[in-house]
């Protein structure tokens, strides 16, 4: 296990301000609302639901990205940092979107690409116009191939999305890939790339955005020898204890960019914010992430995949505070995004189901009643842990994953580069139902939606739920307020029952308690029960599968 954290080396005061606390709600703007009835989603469409969310009561957003992309990657190939892609509007409609969230009290976070940008880039397309060793090449990681002709990649890896991560270009050499072939690897051994981000970074600060979520933040520096792996390639493994540490992922050079970052955003008003993508094992790994210097949150995946059990619940809560304690960041908690099954279906496979990405027309089918019973209780104990959450657009309607799309509707290039054995992430990324009468569900004026919406999806529409006592969009906001009055993102968190059944703590004036047992168990004693995620049974007991608050 690499675990070079040191107390003295790291440690500092908690850290303090708005993103320690906060609720960020993940907009996937190809999925969130269409102006224009394209049924592509768009930053209008964004702006005019704004409402929403600040009645919901989250604290800021994060869009997924909406630059000029070919779209090979739903976005994450971007072509041009600067600007807005005309699917989602005008850079015009970032800026106004960005005010009108500002005026609603919600921050604004980005996303931002660096560890590829698209093969439509501009400097991708002066490298492959160039000479192998030109300047333009080595922006990019460009190397002679293997073998006789040089026609062998010049190592094993593979990409994220399957098949090889590298990709021939008409004179020999080869580039490197990590994802799709319309995503080639930039080269931050270059001091131009760097120059070239640090001003992208201040492209968007000066716009007023709040800060960025860093794509694949740990596979910015490869191993200088670029040696040979061996191992299967995935997106849900960046390092396991277990295992040496692949040669393309979480390299020690990652985190003087970072450094280098940090202290720009310091330099601007505000406290504006950087956020880690980085499939890191383990906790004390990503830790480092969040040292005093560099970032200010990153995402527990770890957290996100740990089983619906109480033993490994318990485990990877008290590890995740551990391991951020010792920096003085805050936790951050995680249970669904774009790229994993939604948690309301994914808590409806059997415990311990190994890949939470893509389920497919012939595999298993959740269990959709046990599934979102399981995220409702999942998402209330969630929310009860210090530290700051992320929402997935959706979840609060409780939504599932769509997991009979069509094979012809898939558009997760997964699907065609791991030669149609793994479905893809489309699933989870469908447009979310607003109005269960309207075309598209209200999602947009049209029927059209780029991936098609199930027609069991009008139950979800928020109008149907909204108001309604019980729907999980009411619990949603009802756990929000009150995390937000009980200062529960602040704990600090006391267990009182660690046991294979029941987890319980105690979080300010509040008793959290989750039954994962078979069999039901008193409600804690308190003054008040303030939330629970499924009614009591008959006797006033909490039954399997839930989670309650009481005020103690
Ligand atoms: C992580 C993003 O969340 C995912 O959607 C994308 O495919 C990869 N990074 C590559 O950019």
């Amino acid at each position: 296990m690499n675990t070079d954290v040191t107390q003295q080396e790291t440690a500092g005061a908690p850290a303090t301000g708005w993103w320690t606390e906060a609720v960020i709600y993940q907009i996937y703007p190809r999925s969130f609302a269409d102006s224009d009835g394209d049924g592509m989603g768009d930053l209008p469409g964004i702006t005019a639901r704004l409402g929403h969310l600040a009645e919901l009561g989250v604290d800021a957003v994060w869009l997924s990205p909406f630059y000029p992309s070919p779209q090979a990657d739903a976005g994450y190939d971007v072509a041009d940092y600067r600007d807005v892609d005309p699917l989602f509007g005008r850079l015009a409609d970032a800026d106004t979107m960005i005010a009108e969230a500002k005026a609603r009290g919600l921050r604004v976070i980005v996303d931002l690409v660096p560890n590829h940008t698209s093969s439509a880039h501009r400097w991708f397309q002066a490298a492959l116009a160039a000479a192998p060793g030109s300047p333009e090449r080595q922006r990019y990681v460009f190397r002679a191939g293997q073998g006789a002709d040089g026609a062998e990649p010049p190592n094993d890896w593979q990409s994220v999305f399957g098949g090889p991560a590298w990709t021939r270009v008409p004179d020999g050499q080869w580039y490197l890939h990590l994802f799709d072939t319309g995503q080639p690897d930039l080269n931050w051994d270059n001091p131009e790339v760097r120059t070239e981000f640090l001003d992208v970074l201040r492209f968007w600060l000066d716009r007023g955005i709040d800060g960025f979520r860093v794509d694949v933040a740990h596979g910015l520096i490869k191993q200088a020898d670029l040696a040979n792996w061996r191992e299967p390639q995935e997106i849900l493994s960046g390092n396991e204890a277990d295992k040496p540490r692949p040669p393309m992922w979480d390299q020690d050079g990652v985190h003087e960019i970072y450094r280098e970052w940090r202290q720009l955003l310091d330099s601007y008003d505000g406290e504006r914010i950087l956020v880690a993508e980085a499939w890191v094992e383990p906790a004390e790994r990503l830790a480092r992430y969040v040292r005093p210097d560099e970032m200010h949150q990153a995402f527990n995946f770890e957290y996100l995949l740990a089983a619906w059990t109480a033993p490994a619940q318990y485990a990877v809560i008290t590890r995740s505070l551990e391991a951020t304690d010792s920096v003085g960041a805050p936790t951050t908690w995680v249970l669904s995004n774009h790229d994993v099954v939604r948690h309301a279906s994914r808590l409806g496979l059997p415990i311990g189901t190994p890949k939470p990405n893509g389920i497919g027309v012939g595999d298993p089918q959740p269990d959709a009643a046990l599934g979102l019973r399981r995220a409702r209780a999942a998402t209330l104990l969630m929310l009860a842990l210090p530290g700051s959450a992320y929402l997935y657009q959706g979840e609060e309607l409780g939504l599932p994953e769509h997991t009979t799309l069509p094979d012809e509707a898939r558009q997760d290039p997964t699907w065609a580069r791991s030669g149609h054995t793994e479905r893809g992430r489309d699933g989870c990324r469908v447009p979310i139902p607003w109005e269960a009468d309207a075309p598209s569900y209200g999602f947009g004026p049209t029927d059209a939606s780029w991936l098609p919406q199930p027609p069991s999806w009008a139950e979800y529409a928020l109008d149907r739920q909204r108001g309604v006592p019980g729907s999980t969009y009411e619990l949603y906001r009802t756990a929000l307020r009150l995390r937000r009055e009980h200062g529960l993102a602040r704990g600090p968190l006391k267990w009182l029952s660690s046991g294979d059944e029941v987890l319980a703590f105690r979080n300010g004036e509040l008793t959290v308690l989750t039954n994962f047992g078979p069999a039901s168990v008193p409600v804690p004693a308190g003054a008040e029960l303030l939330a629970t995620s499924a009614p009591l049974d008959k006797d006033g007991r909490v039954p399997t599968d839930v989670t309650v608050w009481v005020r103690a």
